[in-house]
């Protein structure tokens, strides 16, 4: 077993934020030592130091502050700034996860460099190129030395590609994530919007596919004004400019309720108290699944198909009259999440051991 390992962890989006709280806890208490950097992807308060101050994490090592621009642009100044990094810091390995632009830096500057890659949450497919993530989590895997796979469904894929040799399954540092912090759901949001339990619904938009098309946008924030329940819907800020178009031009928002993105133990609350959650996000989807409540995907593909199979989410795209067909269906038929269940899909809450594990045995 290696000792001791020195480990350099690349972050910059929200959900990473996540994930690196769980994983950096297991390293450092198991002895090793972890770089945080953070790209600067998300530079906002409510996207940035919100999650660092809500998980406890440390503040990052380095920001590279990098901030928005083109996929080309931002992507490569990151990499020139990692790069420059990893020359003047030695390490055993470069750790990303997911599929966001900052991943996707980091793999290629690792892979170049010569220097072990390690890919959490690998796997994932939504079979869709047009995705930007479905680019990055692709070439992550291929160039990657150790893949850890959340889902069975993740390891089957890179199996498929040719990629078994590497992976290893881990459970999902979500889940690990939601069980740390689950009891610390803060329930005054709920008192601060009015809201009762059960007596609402949570929504949330921000992939590309859906905020840089004008019908499909339209569509489903129509549906949202239409349901019977108010719609709590924390704003991304790729978003916000249209959805603010949306109000501005709407005589009645009905049901929706825009409100400022909000923190992590915010919206556990939010979610827990939904009646049911229409999301495009992949943080959001597993984290209804968590808490036992259904869920709308507004999206056309999902990367989470054991929700999907089981019953528990329903993905109908971003037309007006499938999403309120899906509230229909689930109004009637609530779904059971065992617990079992949860645990055997999403690894029990121990993928930062698991991913810890496999570092220590594989990497050199
Ligand atoms: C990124 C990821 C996406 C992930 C999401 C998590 C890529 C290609 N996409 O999408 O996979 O699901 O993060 O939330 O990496 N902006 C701000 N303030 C911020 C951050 C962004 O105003 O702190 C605005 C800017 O106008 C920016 C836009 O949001 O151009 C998009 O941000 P970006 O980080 O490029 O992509 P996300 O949509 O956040
Ligand atoms: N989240 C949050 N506040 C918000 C919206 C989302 O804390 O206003 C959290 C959410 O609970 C989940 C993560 O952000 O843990 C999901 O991030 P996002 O939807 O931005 O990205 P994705 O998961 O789709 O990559």
């Amino acid at each position: 077993m290696a000792e001791g390992l020195n480990i350099v962890r690349v972050v910059g989006a929200r959900p990473q934020f996540m994930q690196a709280a769980v994983l950096r806890r297991e390293l450092l208490r198991r002895g090793h030592r972890e770089i945080l950097i953070h790209t600067g992807q998300h530079y906002d308060e409510a996207m940035s130091k919100v999650f660092f101050d809500d998980l406890g994490l440390d503040r990052p090592d380095m920001n590279l502050m990098i901030g928005s621009a083109s996929h080309g642009a931002q992507t490569g100044q990151m990499m020139q700034s990692l790069e420059q990094y990893l020359l003047d810091h030695r390490c055993n390995a470069v750790v990303v996860d997911g599929d966001t632009n900052s991943t996707l830096a980091g793999a290629l500057v690792a892979v170049k460099m010569h220097i072990p890659l390690v890919h959490v949450e690998a796997g994932l497919r939504s079979f869709d190129m047009r995705m930007p993530e479905e680019v990055n989590r692709i070439v992550t895997d291929r160039i990657a030395d150790l893949l850890c796979a959340p889902t069975e469904t993740a390891v089957s894929n890179l199996e498929r590609e040719g990629l078994g040799s590497n992976v290893v399954r881990t459970g999902d540092l979500m889940y690990d994530c939601f069980g740390r912090f689950r009891d610390r759901a803060s329930k005054v949001v709920l008192d601060q919007m009015n809201l009762e339990p059960d007596g609402y619904f949570l929504a949330t938009v921000h992939r590309a596919e859906n905020t840089d098309q004008s019908e499909r946008l339209g569509n489903i924030l129509q549906a949202l004004t239409a349901l019977p329940l108010p719609v709590i819907l924390p704003v991304h800020p790729r978003v916000s400019g249209k959805i603010r178009q949306f109000t501005d031009r709407s005589a009645s928002l009905g049901a929706l309720r825009p409100v400022d993105p909000v923190g992590y133990p915010e919206m556990l609350a939010l979610e827990s108290g939904a009646k049911c959650i229409f999301t495009d996000s992949g943080g959001v989807q597993r984290e209804a699944f968590f808490w036992g409540k259904p869920s709308v995907v507004l999206r056309e593909t999902t990367e989470w198909r054991e929700i999907l199979e089981g019953g528990w989410s329903k993905l109908v795209g971003w037309r007006q009259q499938d999403i309120l067909d899906a509230y229909d269906y689930f109004d009637k038929h609530c779904p059971e999440i065992p617990s079992q269940v949860k645990d055997d899909i999403f690894g029990g809450g121990r993928a930062a051991e698991r991913v810890v594990d496999a570092m220590e045995t594989f990497l050199p």
